[in-house]
């Protein structure tokens, strides 16, 4: 089953504009993708040089900051690496400012955020990537060794392709669904595991029953052929636009496209409109037990 308009397109919403309405929250924190198609992030000369996936480091998937420490990874030039910090710092600021100007609820509760540049093209994924980290299977969001304990994955994204390119996506079934379909024989995490995980610092902190479910989601839902092959809603999102979505929610792949600065942020299930709406309280409520 698909949910019903997956995708909310907000043509007129312009920064500092009309207020946004209390249904805008309520439609991405149910899931929907929402999409400002003419709300584009402009690259100066210098910045438009960076361009070129020769530039991200061997192995890697994308260009990332944490805005907070400055911390750079995965570009070595040091000219493209000045640029590189000052086009994220600068998609940092307008997509926070986004973010709170649209969900007045969320401000002063979003926390570590990340920023990342995506230079690869779409198409040329397939020879560099395990299944797992394959985005162009359907899957939902989840942090191998950032367990986060049922905080939300709010991500927003801008198309910066020069050359007109859309990026397209596939969008799947409402997040309840797939957890029934894939998590209904699923226990909670093993303690010893989770600790020897956390011991030996592949994860940052200790792995939740929230965390290790939501990883076996997004494995399962990726290992799955026959989810691979359903039909989904194809959308496409034209080069100067932007959208957001809960990206643990929202079931997506991605098949076409190349060039795109993307936004993560952190919000605790507590600061949401309707934290019964969260993946942790669907998760809880299937299971009938606490999981963070
Ligand atoms: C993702 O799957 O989180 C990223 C999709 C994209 O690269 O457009
Ligand atoms: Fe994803």
């Amino acid at each position: 089953m698909s949910a019903a308009r997956p995708v909310l397109t907000l043509a007129d919403w312009r920064p500092h504009a009309t207020p946004p309405s209390d249904t805008l929250i309520e439609r991405l924190e149910r899931g929907a993708v929402l999409l400002f198609p003419d709300l584009g992030f402009a690259l100066n000369d210098e910045e438009q040089a960076l361009l070129d996936p020769a530039w991200v480091d061997r192995g890697r998937k994308n260009v990332s900051l944490t805005p907070l420490d400055g911390h750079l990874n995965g570009i070595s030039d040091p000219g493209a690496r000045r640029i590189a910090s000052q086009l994220l710092e600068r998609y940092y600021r307008f997509s926070l400012n986004l973010l709170e100007q649209l969900f007045v609820a969320y401000r002063g509760n979003l926390h570590h955020p990340t920023t990342s540049l995506r230079l690869h093209a779409i198409a040329n994924w397939s020879e560099r990537s395990s299944w797992r980290k394959d985005d162009r299977r359907l899957h939902i969001d989840a942090f191998p060794s950032r367990p986060i304990h049922g905080d939300r994955i709010l991500r927003v994204f801008s198309n910066i392709n020069p050359d007109g390119q859309p990026r397209r996506w596939r969008l799947g079934s409402d997040f309840e669904s797939l957890c029934r379909r894939y998590l209904s024989d699923q226990k909670g995490a093993n303690p010893l595991h989770t600790w020897l995980l956390a011991q030996l610092k592949i994860t940052k902190r200790r792995r939740s029953d929230y965390d290790h479910l939501m990883l076996r989601l997004h494995d399962r839902m990726k290992a799955d052929e026959r989810l691979q092959e359903e039909p989904a809603n194809t959308v496409d999102f034209p080069a100067g636009s932007t959208w957001i979505c809960f990206s643990d929610q929202a079931a997506h792949a991605v098949s076409a496209g190349q060039f795109m600065l993307e936004q993560t942020v952190l919000l605790p299930v507590t600061a949401m409109q309707d934290p019964q709406r969260s993946p942790l309280a669907v998760l809880e409520r299937l299971k009938g037990r606490r999981l963070a």
